[in-house]
């Protein structure tokens, strides 16, 4: 496993996998379950896996955790190897955005509403550097986690915009979880060991939402119940619990009729969860 800082480098061991497909996993490092089994599957879809670790400043707002985040490179690479990972790229920042650079990836629409309203800014970052990343790698496949249901249609958006060619596939994998429903993510680190256990009332109070919905009860109560729920059992803010469609994220207020997605982001001790399932599947 070659681990690559210099784009120049990234070049020259890319052009020695002329043959084969090549899958792209992009992550910020600080690797779980979660990311693991995104590659897993790259390795089973392509010849050759790459995996970013790039802990991207463009998409942190000023006030988040960009300083915080955690940044663990020796044990990242620890964790990949044994999973016949052939590059991992870790560009330092100055080789990602050299004195200069100058350009902003922005997708309407998409990007608008729920973690984009929150975080202003925050999905132009995510497209630049996907955007980077896609040239820089020129992967056959790239490789995301329906956690991030919006960041995956802001990429798949930009991607199909902007006529991409490498990746020709974006593929996107079913959110890996705890075995009390909590979904993974690098910043569950953050949580005190009390608000740890807390936290899978989000997902418990999701699942009893998405019922309710499938049942025919009216959304907007099931909704209020899922914030009550939240509320109570120890968040201390909800920032959206949105019903949408699932392909077109039209917001929704009444009984879906097609796929849906249950979007909800909420603070439990000053961290910041997110979190998404579909609600209805015909
Ligand atoms: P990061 O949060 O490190 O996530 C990297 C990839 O892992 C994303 O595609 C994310 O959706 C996926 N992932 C995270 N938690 C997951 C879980 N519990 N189950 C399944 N997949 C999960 O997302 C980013 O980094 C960045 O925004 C990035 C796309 C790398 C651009 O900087």
């Amino acid at each position: 496993m070659q681990i690559i800082h210099r784009l120049a480098e990234l070049r020259k061991a890319r052009a020695a996998f002329s043959r084969g497909k090549l899958a792209l996993v992009p992550t910020m490092g600080a690797l779980h379950e979660g990311h693991l089994t995104l590659v897993r599957e790259a390795k089973v879809r392509a010849r050759h896996v790459v995996v970013s670790i790039f802990v991207n400043p463009r998409q942190f707002g000023a006030n988040e955790d960009l300083g915080a985040y955690p940044r663990q490179l020796e044990r990242d690479c620890a964790l990949l190897e044994p999973l016949g990972v052939d590059i991992v790229w870790a560009p330092t920042a100055s080789e990602m955005y050299p004195g200069g650079y100058a350009t902003n990836v922005s997708v309407a629409g998409v990007s608008e509403g729920l973690c984009g309203a929150a975080r202003p800014g925050h999905f132009d970052g995510v497209a630049t550097v996907v955007c980077k990343l896609f040239n820089q790698v020129r992967p056959d496949i790239a490789l995301f986690g329906e956690k991030d249901w919006q960041q995956l249609a802001v990429i798949r958006r930009m991607a199909r915009d902007l006529d991409l060619t490498h990746p020709q596939e974006i593929s996107g994998s079913p959110t890996v979880r705890e075995a009390d429903g909590l979904a993974l993510s690098s910043r569950n680190a953050y949580l005190s060991a009390e608000d740890r256990a807390r936290a899978a009332v989000l997902p418990a109070a999701m699942k009893k939402a998405v019922a309710e919905i499938g049942a025919g009860k009216p959304v907007p109560e099931a909704l209020k119940r899922l914030v009550a729920a939240l509320l109570s059992g120890g968040f201390s803010e909800v920032e959206y619990a949105e019903l949408r469609d699932a392909e077109s994220f039209e917001l929704l207020t009444e009984r879906p009729t097609d796929f849906a997605r249950l979007l909800v982001a909420a603070r439990i001790g000053g961290t910041r969860l997110i979190d998404n399932m579909e609600a209805w599947s015909g």
